[in-house]
């Protein structure tokens, strides 16, 4: 495990959130092409797309100093996934706004991962970038990620139902829900090594 060469962003009991490495991209794309990790999108992703997906997302952390970061365990310097901040692009009634996301592979689900990455993930984001609130959004019919919403103290505002602009219309997927979390609403984390 070579993290010490990689900036690492923020520490969690068991994950590091940081810059990407290019050897990521191969398990970036296990992932984007696997149907059950992509049953929420509307496709699964062509290894082109993956690879030009990873490569925005390193130029934005690049960027930024923030962004999708890879989420890496400490334990065994495997890339697991993303967990991280991001600017969503389409018009919607709630932009501006900074969304929380995650996407991970299926071989490390439901060991509270996504969760614990995320709840830091919400503290760097109210602490160091000093937002006032952070907003995520799925499909209506993603339960997995809904509940890693709730678990991270998120709400819905189910005024903020919307159709994905970039969903085609009559797509199953296309109805979404939206949850929102502020500052003073977000109650900490207390997960860190
Ligand atoms: C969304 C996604 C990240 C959720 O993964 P997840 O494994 O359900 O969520 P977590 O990593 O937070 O794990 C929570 C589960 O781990 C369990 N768990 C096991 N060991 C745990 C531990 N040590 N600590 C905490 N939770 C633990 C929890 O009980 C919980 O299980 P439950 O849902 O049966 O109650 C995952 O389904 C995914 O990557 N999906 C594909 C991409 C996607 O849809 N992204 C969202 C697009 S908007």
């Amino acid at each position: 495990m070579d993290s010490d060469k990689t900036e690492i962003f923020i520490e969690t009991k068991r994950l590091y959130l940081r810059q990407w490495k290019p050897e990521d991209k191969k398990v970036f794309y296990e992932l984007n092409c696997d149907p059950e990790v992509m049953r929420y999108f509307p496709s699964v992703l062509t290894l082109e797309q993956s690879n030009e997906l990873a490569d925005k997302i390193i130029a934005l952390i690049e960027k930024n100093k923030w962004g999708l970061f890879a989420a890496e365990l400490k334990l065994s310097g495997e890339f697991i996934g993303f967990i991280g901040l991001h600017v969503p692009t389409f018009e919607a009634a709630f932009m501006p706004c900074i969304e929380i996301g995650w996407r991970l592979h299926k071989h490390f689900w439901k060991k509270g991962y996504a969760t614990e990455g995320a709840l830091a993930v919400l503290d760097f984001g109210f602490n160091s970038l000093n937002l006032s609130e952070i907003i995520s959004f799925t499909s209506k019919q993603n339960g997995p990620s809904m509940a890693v919403m709730e678990r991270i103290g998120m709400k819905r505002d189910y005024s903020g139902d919307f159709d994905h602009p970039k969903i085609e219309e009559g797509h199953p997927l296309r109805s979404a829900v939206l949850y929102r979390i502020n500052k003073q609403g977000f109650t900490g984390f207390n997960n860190k090594k």
